[in-house]
């Protein structure tokens, strides 16, 4: 698979799907050097119509609107001359839009998880081979501070040989899936019908790159166990009624799917999807290797070996200034303020609008998509199996074993720390 292309500079984007999330990257978008939003397509016009403001106003042209209905995108890949076309629809459209874009020989970002199922997950990669175009999945959590710091942690060999990760989705949704709008409107048809980890990838992405997946490693095989499905018909009876169409409705999801990844290297990944019960937000993020131990939830807590004194937690904020990974030393230093959740939002646009803008590989791969997306669909499998172990697919055939370490900045970037200075 070709790797690298020629500098893009501006680069020329149609963005597919400007509802919450959509809109949120737009804004960010148009405050950045070498953006151009060309064209905008949505199923609803006045969402269209919402994100052609922002861009004007922030004195771009008034980009082109595409509104007619659920496959336009296709019109907008094949007739507008763009570098990259970007997707925040829901779940099902999210693999359509970016082989639509490929195929049309733009590039692909798309919105978190990249593909629904296994078959998707091959028609990204093969795709993307064929073509020859990147097709990046925005995963923000990679991005977000405390996972960057653990990642350098783990570079700089802080916490030994990593031997353990936990992660998740742990994440109060029951309001939000019972809206008349945003969400809602897709989401709860998923809830309904699938029994799975819906949404790995925000606590996987980042544990994914500390241990090297698909790059000298490869998450080999999963076991996935679910609870029974009691959180939304609870809900729905105090909320609405106990005769409601919510209440009565059956829902597949188990409220608490937890799946344990064996990666190649022997190492255990733990992770859970629990949206359906009262809790606080959390990512359950923890990595623990032969010399330390850190988390990032409820507190941000850690445990080094010939540095903590005792067997005892100590806050992570005493390794801040050491391990703070250079991306965000320079975040802090000149990009306060700029976008939602901590900034990491804004960083994941950023990150791949500099690495086109320098015509490097942006951080994130089409391998990367399909295997941390492939977990949704293997712990169905799993599950509907009676917890049955189920093989991961190796999307790379085999080229896991000798690609290059993770393209990001002070952490050995597509290949060398000169080509990724060159990014800054
Ligand atoms: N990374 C994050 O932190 C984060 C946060 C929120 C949502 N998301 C992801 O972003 C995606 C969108 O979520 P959202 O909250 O913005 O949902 P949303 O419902 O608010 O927005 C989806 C938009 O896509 C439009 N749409 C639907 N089908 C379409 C089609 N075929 N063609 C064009 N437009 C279409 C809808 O009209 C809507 O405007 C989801 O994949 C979600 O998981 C990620």
């Amino acid at each position: 698979m070709n790797t690298r292309h020629e500098a893009i500079d501006p680069v020329r984007i149609g963005f597919v799907g400007v509802g919450g999330m959509g809109t949120h990257h737009i804004k960010n978008l148009v405050r950045m050097a070498g953006a151009r939003i060309v064209a905008l397509c949505d199923i609803r016009e006045a969402h269209a119509a919402r994100a052609g403001e922002i861009v004007e106003q922030a004195g771009q042209p008034a980009p082109t609107l595409y509104t007619r209905g659920e496959t336009d995108f296709e019109r907008l890949c094949a007739e507008e001359e763009l570098d990259l076309v970007y997707t925040a629809t829901p779940w099902e459209w999210h693999t359509r839009v970016s082989v639509a874009a490929m195929e049309n020989g733009k590039h692909a970002a798309t919105e978190v998880p990249a593909a629904v199922t296994l078959e998707e997950c091959w028609q990204l990669v093969e795709t993307a081979e064929k073509t020859g175009r990147y097709c990046f999945m925005a995963e923000n959590c990679c991005y977000d501070r405390t996972e960057m710091l653990i990642l350098n942690m783990v570079r700089q060999g802080a916490l030994g040989e990593l031997l353990h990760a936990e992660c998740g989705y742990l994440h109060d949704l029951r309001s939000l899936l019972f809206e008349r709008d945003g969400e809602a409107l897709w989401r709860l048809a998923h809830v309904e019908v699938r029994n799975g980890d819906l949404y790995p990838t925000h606590g996987l992405g980042p544990v994914a790159q500390w241990m090297d997946i698909n790059r000298g490693n490869r998450f080999a095989r999963l076991v996935s166990m679910g609870t029974q499905s009691l959180g939304l018909n609870l809900y729905a009876e105090q909320h609405f009624a106990a005769e409601s169409a919510q209440a009565r409705r059956s829902y597949a999801q188990s409220d608490i799917v937890t799946t344990l990844i064996q990666t190649e290297l022997n190492q255990t990944i733990m992770i859970k999807h629990d949206t359906v019960s009262p809790r606080p937000y959390s990512r359950g993020i923890l990595a623990q290797g032969t010399r330390g131990i850190v988390r990032k939830y409820p507190e941000e807590l850690i445990h080094l070996e010939g540095r903590t004194k005792g067997d005892v937690w100590e806050p992570l904020e005493t390794y801040q200034a050491e391990f703070e990974h250079p991306l965000w030393k320079q975040t802090l230093e000149s990009l306060t303020d700029v976008g939602g959740h901590g900034n990491m939002d804004y960083l994941v646009d950023y990150r791949l609008l500099q690495c086109l803008r320098a015509g490097v590989e942006p951080d994130i791969d089409v391998y990367d998509a399909a295997a941390w997306s492939a977990v949704s669909a293997l712990s169905a499998q799993s599950l509907a199996g009676g917890s049955r172990p189920v093989e991961f697919p190796d999307f790379t055939r085999g080229r896991w074993r000798a690609r290059a370490p993770l393209g990001i900045i002070g952490a050995g970037a597509s290949g060398t720390e000169e080509e990724s200075t060159a990014v800054w």
